[in-house]
């Protein structure tokens, strides 16, 4: 065939598929706006080169470099130039940046860019700096291979994201998180275009920044697990250059127990207090009735303003019971002298005159969702954290808001629950001026239950999805093709240095004592922790306790149980006629079936996994229920009645969690096996 042929003959078969598949060929997360493919693909060699034009070229030059960073390293290429060329020059082969101006890393941010790759070069443009930035993200993740190398596929993307805040909140109370923990996950954000960094740097367990007009905050609040005012002011400007606004959050008046062990009279009881070790809510409250509470503040937050740049200030403002409040006689007095007849209305006292307090920096105030802002000004931004209804609430009344409820990614919930959260779902009926109110949401980590060697593992991949929820069109909701991309950006993310997949094989290292961890991954690889609000019990937890048992090593929505899931999901769909699912499932249950001796053997030598012994019979007990199901599909013939309750009871008793880590495959199980039980099964029908 001579070349002109074989061109046409390409081109026939790229236009035969049809662009929608084309697209879910590609590995992007979060999904752009618009996609469109163009013809031919551009080949990367070492003479790859990126010219920059406009925006802040300090700024600029770093971007590109980290991306070129990743791309050398990711491909193996030498390529010859590092450094971007600045200004005017077209002449490359490579890519051709163009930023209309810096822009301003703020609310109102222009995050828009226009991706152009056809064979012979690449162009990004865009309004900001920020744009290029969300651009230059895309561009690494549509880097694809062939046995001739790597290339771009040609392609069109123009891109804006759907809402403007698109934030995660990092606890760093419950567990400290040190300054590269931190910078990781700014990197991993940025890698899927979230925007805020939600620093939650005040708790009963923790106050974790230094402060200098008041020192015993730090001295004496936070075991020495602080960052210095260098270090925030690192992390800010870190974020910063990777377009990513940080939104302090100091909460008040409630959480505030270390606040009162350096300051015991600012309290509303009379101390003294002690760090706290424990979980849940607690009583230690700031009095809002004396003065030198709100002098105290505004001195506080006078040193720390200029510390966060962002104009937008968190007040917590959460899970304040009111006990110290109730308690407290001459507090009743000053609520009767001013007429404010029930907590909230004193809470709401308190947080206007924190607003006044923070307009004179010019702040503005954003608070957790309370029934404790009926007369704030309309520019507090309301963060909904009890239910959905409440946010809709507060943009009816007139308040811009978060949505933050189905983002507890500290709740270990699926990713597909945390997916199908929509601020403003496809057939939201509300009006035009209240949708707009709702900026966005935040992906939340509380660090109850986290420490730096497993916070990763709990904030990504599941977190990539939020960011494409809150990136990419609402129509953008197809499960399997998310899933597909997640297990794509999940390995990318590692290029990063996020630990959470590199960690499971050291975390299971230790937990077998060095001895061989197939048996134990088998194992780990179907569990989940169990949901947290459950996990209290049996342990009542303390901050100090071990974060390095099995519940610590299990992941959210692992991998394995999901792809095992969906398997019994299509041999029910297909009535078990497929036998490439067949096969697949028995594969598994073989390993299964036999995982439990070998495992076993290294439980004898490590205390540590004795609390999941008779999970990890479970699950082989499990296995071979589901290999004589199998058997019986095969066959044909319906087991009887009594087999079926007698290995209803079996898995039943596996979906009890043990080590406070449930079985998912047990679930998947007892799914099968009630489609074998249910009179109409498709399962038997010739
Ligand atoms: C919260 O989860 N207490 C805001």
């Amino acid at each position: 065939m001579i070349c002109s042929q074989i061109i046409l003959l390409t081109f026939l078969l790229l236009s035969a598929i049809p662009a929608s598949e084309r697209k879910n060929s590609l590995n992007l997360m979060p999904m752009p706006e618009k996609v469109e493919f163009l013809q031919g693909e551009f080949r990367l060699d070492s003479t790859f080169t990126v010219s920059v034009t406009g925006g802040n070229e300090v700024l600029l030059n770093k971007a590109v470099l980290r991306i070129l960073k990743r791309l050398t390293d990711r491909t193996g290429l030498f390529l010859l130039n590092l450094s971007p060329r600045i200004g005017l020059d077209d002449n490359i082969h490579g890519m051709l940046i163009n930023s209309k101006s810096p822009g301003k890393n703020e609310l109102e941010m222009d995050e828009s860019y226009s991706l152009i790759i056809k064979s012979e070069e690449i162009s990004l443009t865009a309004q900001t700096d920020v744009g290029i930035l969300r651009g230059l993200e895309t561009f690494l993740q549509l880097v694809d291979a062939d046995q001739q190398g790597y290339f771009f596929p040609a392609i069109k993307i123009e891109d804006k994201p759907r809402f403007k805040w698109r934030g995660l909140l990092m606890d760093v109370c419950r567990h400290f998180m040190p300054v590269e923990v931190l910078k990781r996950n700014l990197d991993a954000m940025a890698a899927v275009k979230m925007n805020v960094f939600h620093w939650h740097l005040t708790e009963d367990q923790g106050f974790r920044i230094e402060c200098k007009t008041y020192p015993k905050l730090h001295e004496l609040g936070s075991d020495g697990f602080y960052y210095t005012q260098q270090e925030i002011k690192e992390i800010v400007s870190y974020a910063g250059e990777r377009g990513i606004r940080v939104v302090p959050e100091f909460d008040l008046p409630g959480h505030a127990t270390s606040w009162l062990v350096g300051y015991p009279k600012l309290a509303s009881a009379p101390g003294p207090y002690s760090i706290e070790r424990n979980w849940g809510i607690f009583d230690p409250t700031f009095d809002p009735t004396k003065e030198e509470t709100y002098e105290f503040l505004e001195k506080f937050f006078q040193e720390m303003a200029p510390l966060f740049p962002d104009k937008f200030w968190h007040i917590g403002g959460d899970e304040n019971k009111g006990h110290q409040w109730d308690a407290n006689p001459e507090i009743q007095k000053f609520m009767k002298a001013n007429n404010l007849t029930d907590n909230h209305a004193l809470q709401n006292y308190f947080n206007i005159r924190l607003e006044k307090i923070l307009n004179k920096l010019d702040k503005t105030m954003v608070g957790w969702y309370t029934d404790a802002q009926p007369n704030l000004d309309k520019k507090y931004v309301i963060q909904s954290w009890k239910g959905r209804n409440s946010l809709y609430e507060s943009a009816r009344n007139g308040y811009r808001c978060l949505l933050s409820h189905g983002f507890y990614i500290d709740l270990i919930q699926s990713t597909e629950y945390h997916y199908l959260n929509d601020p403003i779902p496809q057939d939201s009926i509300l009006a035009e001026d209240v949708q707009n109110r709702i900026l966005g949401g935040e992906a939340t980590m509380w660090a109850e239950f986290v420490g730096p060697e497993t916070v990763d593992s709990r904030i990504w991949p599941r977190t990539a999805a939020i960011a494409e929820r809150l990136w990419s069109p609402g129509t953008v909701n197809d499960l399997k093709e998310m899933y597909r991309r997640l297990d794509e950006i999940d390995f990318r993310l590692e290029e990063l240095g996020l630990t959470h997949n590199k960690n499971y094989d050291m975390m299971l290292r230790r937990l077998a004592g060095n001895a061989d961890i197939d048996a134990l991954k088998t194992f780990v690889d179907v569990i989940e922790p169990q949901y947290t609000y459950a996990r209290d019990h049996p342990h009542v937890f303390k901050s100090y306790y071990p974060l390095t048992r099995v519940v610590d090593a299990a992941r959210p929505d692992p991998r394995t149980a999901r792809k095992f899931d969906q398997l019994v999901d299509s041999l029910i769909i297909h009535s078990g006629k497929n036998h490439s699912e067949m096969d697949a499932l028995k594969g598994w249950l073989n390993r299964w079936k036999d995982n439990h001796s070998k495992l076993s053997e290294i439980i004898k030598k490590s205390p540590i996994l004795k609390e999941i012994e008779i999970q990890s019979q479970n699950l082989s007990r499990c296995a071979v229920i589901g290999l004589q199901i199998l058997e019986h599909i095969k066959k044909g013939i319906k087991p009887d009645e009594t087999w079926i309750n007698n290995q209803s009871e079996i898995i039943k008793n596996a979906q009890i969690p043990k080590g406070e880590t449930e079985l998912l495959v047990a679930n998947s199980l007892e799914k099968l096996l009630n489609e074998v039980k249910s009179s109409d099964s498709r399962l038997f029908k010739p």
